[in-house]
């Protein structure tokens, strides 16, 4: 499969790693490609523009800064996402003194901005609980974490939940979209244990069941 990245930090990076560890051809979208030649060439990716990575994805990865998105999105060109697949990885954070906070956050999300700036792609929800660190083999003591995911399109998120898998991970999906507000709100549960702890050691969700 071919899979876009859009988004050249740590995010980015590790999702281009592991998909080319899976064996896909990857393309990592920024807006200064000449900064990602070393990159390009320990991983074996191609670099491109946000409008040519999101053209060249089968499947489309959002790993750019959140609230900066929805306009990323647009100046890539909306109809580049159409009918594709598009793992939403981002978070809207703002950033100020202390932790960051969400906008939006409550009765919006960042990922249901995303699924209304390209209505014919379908947008899951995934990876953002969790640092870059972990998404590829995470080992952790107690097992394999859980990536929670949302999204509007069932065979959408199928196709997102065989790539979590593939990557050592058990899934849990928690519904449409409009769940990303809950998913998002996870994500800064994760930053905040760091901050109150000062622990950044990689940690992650698990769901643990009676049965
Ligand atoms: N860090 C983590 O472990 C983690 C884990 C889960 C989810 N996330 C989410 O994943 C996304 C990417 O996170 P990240 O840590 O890799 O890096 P980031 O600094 O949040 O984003 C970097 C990417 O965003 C682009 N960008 C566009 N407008 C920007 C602006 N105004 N300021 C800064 N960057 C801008 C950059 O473009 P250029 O390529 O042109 O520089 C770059 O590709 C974020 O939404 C974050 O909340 C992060």
């Amino acid at each position: 499969m071919k899979v876009g990245v859009l988004g050249s930090g740590d995010v980015g990076k590790s999702l281009a790693r592991g998909f080319i560890s899976r064996g896909h051809e990857v393309m990592v979208g920024t807006s200064d490609p000449p900064k990602l030649a070393d990159f390009a060439r320990e991983v074996n990716c191609q670099i491109g523009s946000f409008a040519e990575t999101a053209a060249f994805g089968e499947m489309i990865a959002l790993a750019t800064r959140g609230r900066a998105t929805p306009h990323i999105i647009e100046d890539a060109g909306k109809q580049k996402f159409s009918g594709k697949v598009v793992i939403d990885v981002t978070n809207p954070l703002v950033f100020g003194e202390g932790p960051p906070t969400l906008d939006p956050s409550g009765t919006d999300s960042g990922g249901e901005q995303n699924q209304r700036a390209i209505p014919d792609a379908k947008v899951v929800k995934a990876f953002n609980t969790v640092g870059a660190p972990l998404f590829v083999d995470p080992k952790l003591p107690g097992g394999p974490p859980t990536m929670f995911i949302a999204g509007d399109d069932a065979d959408a998120k199928r196709a997102v939940a065989d790539v979590c898998k593939a990557w050592g991970w058990e899934v849990a999906d928690i519904g449409p979209i409009a769940s990303a507000r809950y998913l998002e709100a996870m994500c800064l549960a994760w930053v905040l244990y760091g901050f109150v702890s000062n622990d950044w050691s990689p940690h992650a969700f698990k769901m643990l069941k009676a049965t």
